[in-house]
Formats: structure tokens, C-alpha cells, sequence
């Protein structure tokens, strides 16, 4: 028989990966939490129809990525391929708009799209995502990247670099595509089969591409950018001067493109040049109409979302070893009650600590305590013990309770 295995693209989180990945989401409860945004969850898979109708049908996504299932009454289900579609539903279904404007989510989970696998792409993913509905405010669009600029920060992923757009409302926007497609046709027998294939559907694509003679031809296309409507100029310069006032590095690149279809005005991507080809640790940006694309009051919206493998590829190092353990060493197999009730009280006592339990020699146990990085041991003996493992330092002790006052909590 042959050896079961993760399906493709998939893959097991072992340790010490699964502590990096709790602390990382205790990180973003922090900060997230400290700016008033609430957690909430939506179901892992949703109506087909939303994400065709919210991602978009000329996206890559919708067009090749999704994993969609029809369940046994005969409905077409899809595995969310990410969040923000599913929060405006969400926002629609339970009439959040009669909230306190605006409203502040965040969420993680598994995400899913059909790409071909490799470093730091994966067909189940994580993503920690947060979304603020209700609100035009250029804050809101600087507090957003200011909150996923200090997550990364303390997360310690390095080498970042932020690149930050606008993309005008669709009206502006859809001038621009037509003046952009007249330029591409001009251009057609320069293009790859993919870009002219798109002109029509998605001609600000064409600025994604790595096929050499449409970047000649992209580099003299006409620019977005410049042809914002005073509105968006106007709040782009604001979201501007609050990431300056912040400290904020970042640059303004016109060639950003996010791979959904729901952006208007503000778009914004952090990379990570500790990464591969996939440099994208985060994104996100402004969807000031998809709520009412998807049947909802027109609403404003904004958010990103951060790939959680890709935060832990591009961050240094392992877990800190802020829980160093206490060690319970068994002295003879007469004492192990002793032992689990001394280790119960220091667990009570709210220091974390392991228990020999797997017959161990006095010397492997010795071993098991330095291999675990335990700050101190507990000998379970006639007598009590306790040992320093930093210093070597052993001293005879009375009970639990006087283990708890040395190494404290
Ligand atoms: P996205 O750029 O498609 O945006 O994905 C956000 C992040 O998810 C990426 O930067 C990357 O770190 C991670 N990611 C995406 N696909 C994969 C994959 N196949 N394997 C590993 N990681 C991946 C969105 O999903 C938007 N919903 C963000 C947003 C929220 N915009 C507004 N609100």
C-alpha cells in the first residue's frame, strides 16, 4: 500500500511551528485589539456565487484558483479563497450598517486557491485579515497599514518594504481602462497571448506581467495615478501625510496591482525581500463599492489580509524563549504521584512545567531537562530538590509551594 501523505500543497504544522504560529496570533489580538477592532469568523466555505460576484470573474482567483464542490442538494460551494467577500456578506446578512459606523473586524483562519505550489505558496494557507466597513476617512486607510506595518514589525519580519497606490474611484477608473485599452491595441503585436487575451476584461493587468515585451510596452502606458479626480487625489495626499506623520516609509508605485477586482482609491502591498517569488507578505487597500455590488447599502470599505507562512518565513528566528519550563525529575518510580501532584501545583501556580514520563534514567532525565531548555529541575526524591539549570546551583526544598516563591511565576 502506498504511504498516505498531506494532499498536495497542503501541509502539518509541527513544532516548535505551532508556538510561533499561537504567539503570531496573540500578536495580532494586541495590536489589532488595542485599535478597537473586534474578532469575528465566517464559515470556511460560502456560495460560489459570492466570490464570482465580490473577487471578481476576470480575476485569477474566480478563473482558475477556486475550489468549488457542489454539495448534495445540487448548490455550488467554493472554499473562500479569502475573507473580504464574506465579510461584506456578512455585513449585509446581519445589518451592520445600523451599528456605530465604522465597523472594525478582524479574523484568521485557512484559506484556499488552486495555484501551483512552492515556497510560500500553498493551496491551504493562513491569513490573519482585517477589515474597518463604514468609513471614507483617509485614517482609516493609514491606521489599517500603520497596524499591519507594526504586526510585521514585531513579528520580526525583515527586510519589508511597502508599496502603496490609489486606484481612483471606478468611475476614474473606467475612463482609464478605456484610454489604457486604446494604448494596449496600439501595442497588441508587442504583448503576450495572456495580456492581449485581457485587454477587454482586465487591461490594468497587463502592468503584472514579467513577459519582456509587454513591460517595454507598459513602461511608456499611460498612468492611473495622474489621472485621479481631485477627490482622490486629495484623500491619497492625506493618506500620505499620516503614513509621513507616523514615520512611515513607503513608495508610491503606479504599477501596483492587487489580484481582486473589488480596489478603488487606496491599495497597498508589504514585501519582503527575505522571501522568494512570492514577495508578498500583506495587502489590501479600499473597496468603496463592493457592499453595494453585493446587494448591500453603498457602503465604504477597507482592509488587508497577511499570508501567516509567509510572515513566519520572512520573520528571523525561532520561537523566543520567553516559557522556559520547569522540569519534574523522578528520582524512583515509588514517587511518580509525588511528582504529577508537585507538577499540578506548579501548573496551578502558573509556571509551565513538563513531567518526566517516559522512564528515563536519572542521567536522561538530567539530558530531557537540557534538551527542553528548562530554567530549573525538580528532583522528586526522599527529599525535595530544586536545581538551577543556568548555575548548577542545587538546593534542598519543602514543598511546591517554596519551589513557586524561588522561581516565581
Ligand atoms: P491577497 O493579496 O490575495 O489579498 O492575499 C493576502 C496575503 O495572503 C498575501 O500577501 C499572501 O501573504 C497570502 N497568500 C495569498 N495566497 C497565498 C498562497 N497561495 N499561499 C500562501 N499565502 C498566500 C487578499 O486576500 C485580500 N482579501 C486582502 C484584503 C482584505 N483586501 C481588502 N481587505
Amino acid at each position: 500500500m502506498s504511504r498516505l501523505k498531506a494532499p498536495r500543497g497542503t501541509f502539518d504544522v509541527l513544532p516548535p511551528d505551532g508556538r510561533r504560529r499561537l504567539r503570531l496570533l496573540q500578536l495580532a489580538e494586541e495590536v489589532l485589539g488595542r485599535a478597537g477592532y473586534e474578532y469575528f469568523e465566517s464559515p470556511v466555505f460560502e456560495e460560489t456565487e459570492l466570490f464570482a460576484r465580490g473577487v471578481g470573474e476576470s480575476t485569477d482567483i474566480v478563473q482558475k484558483e477556486m475550489f468549488t464542490f457542489e454539495d448534495k442538494g445540487g448548490r455550488s460551494l467554493t472554499l473562500r479563497p479569502e475573507a473580504t467577500a464574506a465579510v461584506c456578506r456578512a455585513y449585509v446578512e446581519h445589518g451592520m450598517h445600523k451599528l456605530a459606523q465604522p465597523v472594525k473586524l478582524w479574523t484568521w483562519g485557512p484559506f484556499f486557491r488552486h495555484e501551483a505550489p512552492q515556497a510560500g505558496r500553498y493551496r491551504q494557507f493562513t491569513q490573519v485579515d482585517a477589515e474597518v466597513l463604514g468609513s471614507q476617512e483617509p485614517s482609516v486607510d493609514a491606521e489599517l497599514i500603520l497596524l499591519l506595518a507594526e504586526i510585521l514589525e514585531q513579528a520580526g519580519v525583515e527586510g519589508t518594504r511597502l508599496r502603496l497606490s490609489s486606484l481612483g474611484t471606478a468611475e476614474s477608473r473606467r475612463q482609464y481602462a478605456d484610454e489604457l485599452r486604446a494604448y494596449l491595441r496600439e501595442h497588441e503585436g508587442d504583448l503576450s497571448m495572456e495580456v492581449r487575451e485581457r485587454i477587454d476584461a482586465n487591461p490594468l493587468r497587463a502592468f503584472d506581467s514579467d513577459h519582456e515585451g509587454t513591460r517595454t510596452v507598459m513602461r511608456s502606458a499611460p498612468v492611473l495615478i495622474e489621472r485621479l479626480d481631485p477627490d482622490d487625489a486629495e484623500h491619497f495626499e492625506e493618506v500620505k501625510a499620516l503614513l509621513d506623520d507616523a514615520g512611515l516609509r513607503y513608495e508610491v508605485d503606479h504599477t501596483l496591482v492587487r489580484g481582486l477586482d473589488y480596489y478603488t482609491r487606496t491599495v497597498f502591498e508589504f514585501e519582503s525581500d527575505r522571501l522568494g517569488a512570492q514577495r508578498g507578505v500583506g495587502g489590501g487597500g479600499r473597496y468603496d463599492g463592493l457592499i453595494e455590488q453585493l446587494g448591500g447599502p453603498p457602503t465604504p470599505g477597507n482592509g488587508w489580509a497577511a499570508g501567516i507562512e509567509r510572515i513566519l518565513l520572512a520573520a528571523h528566528g525561532g520561537p523566543a524563549e520567553d516559557r522556559r519550563p520547569v522540569y519534574i525529575a523522578v528520582a524512583k518510580p515509588g514517587l511518580r504521584r509525588d511528582a504529577f501532584r508537585v507538577a499540578r501545583e506548579l501548573r496551578a501556580g502558573g509556571v509551565a512545567t513538563e513531567l518526566e514520563q517516559a522512564g528515563r534514567s536519572m542521567k536522561g532525565q538530567f539530558k530531557q531537562a537540557d534538551r527542553i531548555g528548562a530554567r530549573a529541575t525538580v528532583i522528586v526524591g526522599d527529599e525535595l530538590e530544586l536545581k538551577d539549570m543556568d548555575s548548577g546551583e542545587q538546593r534542598q526544598v519543602a514543598d511546591a509551594a517554596e519551589v513557586l516563591r524561588l522561581v516565581g511565576a
